[in-house]
């Protein structure tokens, strides 16, 4: 029996470094896609160790040009069909930056929101036309509700949700499964500036992230507590989410 195919974009993120660990117990076939080969292949061998059973294959790719992202979807699905995308990375700007200076705005709109999109699209296509595979990509919290601390990439991620709400609408009547995952604050590097105090374990988002993508849920938050901290902030009335410092 063939082993599970994995491709992971962004595959040097930490969040999706530690799925990779996961994924790597069982023996798996895994891709790991990369704007930087030389940071993407040091996951690469990392995971080579922890599992010789597994073949991890390290490549770097542009995430801004459509048509190198069509192409890399076609090269990778075209001798052997994928099982799982795994679309992670992200950048966290610094609002007040995105602010006074568009240029920041604009890379930050492009790599948190245009570029997932146009991986998801890309492989969307390739896993239709199968009929099978399950592509999951990581939102966050911040697309939720606008808030004045990170709204700009807080935009990106809402259209990463509402991008992957149209997609699960299309292939509902499919076995293709469209999973979004929305980490709260977790330690990772994207946070290193933050205090660390109520940052979530990177190994306990990944966890769940791995179980939401084998059960193929909609929609998961990770932790699960952040359902209902976002549930009360998307309702909070205007009024009173004004006077709020967040
Ligand atoms: N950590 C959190 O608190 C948190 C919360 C909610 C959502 N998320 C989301 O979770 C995902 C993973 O984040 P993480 O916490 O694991 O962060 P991370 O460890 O800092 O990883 C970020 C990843 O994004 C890649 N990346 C950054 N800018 C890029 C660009 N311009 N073009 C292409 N790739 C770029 C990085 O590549 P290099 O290694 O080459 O730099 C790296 O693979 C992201 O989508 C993030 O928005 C994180």
């Amino acid at each position: 029996m063939s082993k599970p195919r994995i491709v992971i974009i962004g595959a040097s993120s930490a969040i999706a470094e530690h799925c990779a660990r996961l994924w790597v117990r069982a023996a798996v076939e895994l891709i790991l896609v990369g704007r930087d080969l030389v940071r993407v292949s040091r996951v690469a061998a990392d995971l080579r160790v922890r599992s010789p059973h597994s073949t991890v294959t390290a490549l770097e790719a542009s995430f801004n040009d459509p048509g190198a992202i069509a192409r890399l979807a076609s090269a990778l699905t075209a001798e052997r069909p994928v099982d799982v995308v795994l679309i992670a990375h992200g950048s966290l700007p610094v609002q007040k930056d995105c602010e006074s200076d568009l240029s920041m705005a604009c890379d930050a709109l492009e790599v948190n929101g245009v570029s997932p999109v146009l991986f998801a699209e890309a492989f969307a296509g390739v896993m239709e036309t199968r009929g099978k595979g399950t592509l999951a990509v990581i939102g966050s919290v911040a697309g939720d509700r606008g808030r004045k601390t990170n709204y700009v990439y807080g935009a990106a991620k809402g259209m990463v949700e509402r991008y992957v709400q149209g997609l699960q609408h299309r292939l509902a009547n499919s076995a293709v499964k469209v999973v979004l995952i929305k980490p709260g604050p977790t330690a990772t590097p994207m946070t290193s500036h933050l205090p660390q105090h109520g940052l979530a374990p990177v190994e306990q988002a990944a966890r769940r992230i791995v179980e939401a993508i084998a059960q193929g849920q909609p929609v998961v938050y990770a932790p699960v507590k952040w359902w209902l901290i976002m549930m009360v902030i998307r309702h909070l009335p205007r009024a009173i989410f004004n006077k709020l410092n967040i």
